[in-house]
């Protein structure tokens, strides 16, 4: 629903992760993922829309010569659960055989979308395929999923901002926030359920 006034901010009961502590954890990544492939093929993946920020900034803290791509994916039925069945909207420009795939993903949440996405790009033949999130909900995993970089290890809590969205919205926060649980009744009231 389109919205014209209010401030997103005051929907966020507390911020998790601030703007200076993101930019620090996205450089160190950035410096880890640069040496993990020095002289090697290289090429990113973002998982739109919610890695837009992290794949902004992560590329430009790796030096070495790389190519981005972009996919977007979505799960079947609405809400805040993931299902585990994942539609294609968007597939990548190009093949990825015989490449270096480093997959940005913006947060790990059940696992079944990543372990989905990775089933996918796993048929196209890659030399390797791995995984960086921004941020990891351990305790919702419910498939096993191996992450190869993590930047920050949060509780189970809804969180919005840096490119993660609730209902679209709040993904210009530049911060990692978490949502007034006020927010999400209200929508769900709204929706009858
Ligand atoms: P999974 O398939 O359960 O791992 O879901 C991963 C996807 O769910 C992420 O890429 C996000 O789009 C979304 N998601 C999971 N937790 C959150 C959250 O706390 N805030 C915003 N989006 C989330
Ligand atoms: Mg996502």
């Amino acid at each position: 629903m389109p919205r014209t006034s209010g401030t997103l901010a005051d929907d966020i009961d507390h911020i998790l992760i601030d703007e200076e502590t993101l930019r620090m954890r996205v450089r160190e990544l950035g410096r880890e993922i640069n040496d993990f492939y020095q002289d090697q093929d290289l090429l990113l993946i973002s998982v739109l829309k919610g890695s837009i920020m992290f794949m902004a900034d992560l590329c430009r803290a790796i030096d070495i010569p790389h190519e981005i791509d972009f996919m977007a994916t979505s799960s079947y039925g609405a809400g805040m659960e993931s299902t585990g069945v994942v539609r294609i909207i968007k597939d990548l420009n190009n093949p990825i055989a015989d490449r270096n795939i480093l997959i940005v993903e913006d947060i790990i949440d059940s696992g079944h979308t990543l372990t989905y996405l990775l089933g996918l790009l796993d048929q196209r033949q890659p030399k390797s395929i791995r995984i960086v999130s921004l941020l990891d909900k351990p305790s919702r995993r419910e498939v096993e999923l191996a992450v190869d970089w993590t930047g920050f290890s949060i509780p189970n809590e809804f969180v919005v901002g840096y490119g993660l969205d609730f209902d679209e919205w709040y993904r210009n926060l530049p911060y990692i926030g978490v949502l007034k649980c006020s927010v999400y009744s209200e929508l769900e009231d709204a929706a009858g359920s």
